[in-house]
C-alpha cells in the first residue's frame, strides 16, 4: 500500500488548555501530529502552540488566515515565530495573499534560523454545497473550484492543501507526488461518522493519495485514546 508521507494529525478540539496538554502527553509516545484550531486559540492564547513544541509535538496551526496580503504576512511571521509545524490560508485571498503568506513565513523562519512551516491552502470548505458555492457567485462546479484553486496554490509556492476524502485522488492526479494533501474527514473502520458525512478509512484515504489524516473523535473520545491511534497507525503500515 502507498506509505503515507506525513502522519496522523489529532485535533486538540477542546476548550481548555489543561485538557489539551493532557491528550497530548498522552499521545506524544506515538508520535502524531497536533491540530490547534480556533477554538483552542481562543482560549489559551498563542502560547499553547510553545507548549506543545516544547513537550515534543509539532503543531498544524489551524487558524485559515484571509485579510489583505499584508495582514495575512503578519499572521504567517507570528506562526513562524511561534513555532508552527504547519500552518494554512484560505486559497480564495488570490495570488498576492498567497505568495505573502508563503515568504513571510519561509523569511521569518530564516532570520530565526529554524525550519520553516508548511503552508497549505484550504480551497472551498466542505461544509459548502454547490448551491452555497453559487450564493457567493461561484458558477462552476464545486470540483474544478477546488482544482483551480489547488493549482493557483501550487503555483504560489504553498506546499498543499487542505481537502476533503472525496477529492484526493483527483488532486493528488493533476498536482503530482510533491503536493502535500491533508484529508480530514477520515474514519477507521467500525467507527462512529458523528457528522461526518464523506468518509474514508485511513487506509483508503492514504491510498487516494493523503499524506496527513486529521483523526480527531475516534481518537480523542476513545475510552483509550492511545490503543485508539496505536491501531490506526497499525492499519496504516504497509504490508499491515
Ligand atoms: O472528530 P473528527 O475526526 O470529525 O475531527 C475532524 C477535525 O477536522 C475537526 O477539527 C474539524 O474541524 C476538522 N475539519 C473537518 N472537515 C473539514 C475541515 C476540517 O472535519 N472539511
Amino acid at each position: 500500500m502507498r506509505k503515507l508521507k506525513g502522519g496522523v494529525i489529532i485535533p486538540l478540539d477542546v476548550p481548555r488548555e489543561e485538557k489539551a496538554l493532557e491528550l497530548v502527553e498522552l499521545l506524544l509516545p506515538l508520535n502524531p501530529f497536533f491540530k490547534v484550531g480556533l477554538e483552542l486559540f481562543g482560549r489559551a492564547g498563542p502560547g499553547i502552540v510553545r507548549k506543545i513544541r516544547d513537550r515534543g509535538g509539532r503543531v498544524f496551526l489551524d487558524l485559515k488566515f484571509h485579510d489583505i496580503p499584508n495582514t495575512v504576512a503578519g499572521a504567517a511571521r507570528a506562526a513562524a515565530a511561534g513555532g508552527a509545524f504547519m500552518f494554512n490560508v484560505h486559497a480564495l485571498g488570490g495570488e498576492e495573499m498567497l505568495r505573502a503568506a508563503a515568504s513571510a513565513a519561509a523569511g521569518e523562519a530564516g532570520r530565526l534560523g529554524i525550519e520553516p512551516p508548511l503552508v497549505l491552502g484550504v480551497t472551498v470548505l466542505t461544509s459548502m454545497d454547490g448551491e452555497g458555492l453559487r450564493q457567493v457567485g461561484v458558477s462552476r462546479p464545486l470540483e474544478e473550484q477546488v482544482l483551480e484553486l489547488a493549482r493557483l496554490c501550487r503555483r504560489c509556492r504553498l506546499q498543499g492543501v487542505v481537502a476533503s476524502p472525496r477529492e484526493t485522488a483527483r488532486l493528488r492526479e493533476e498536482l503530482g507526488e510533491d503536493f502535500i494533501i491533508l484529508t480530514p474527514g477520515v474514519r477507521p473502520l467500525g467507527a462512529e461518522l458523528q457528522d461526518q458525512k464523506r468518509v474514508m478509512s485511513p487506509r483508503e484515504a492514504a491510498e487516494a493519495g493523503a499524506d496527513y489524516l486529521v483523526i480527531g473523535r475516534p481518537v480523542t473520545g476513545a475510552p483509550d485514546p492511545r490503543a485508539a491511534l496505536k491501531s490506526i497507525l497499525e492499519s496504516l503500515t504497509p504490508g499491515a
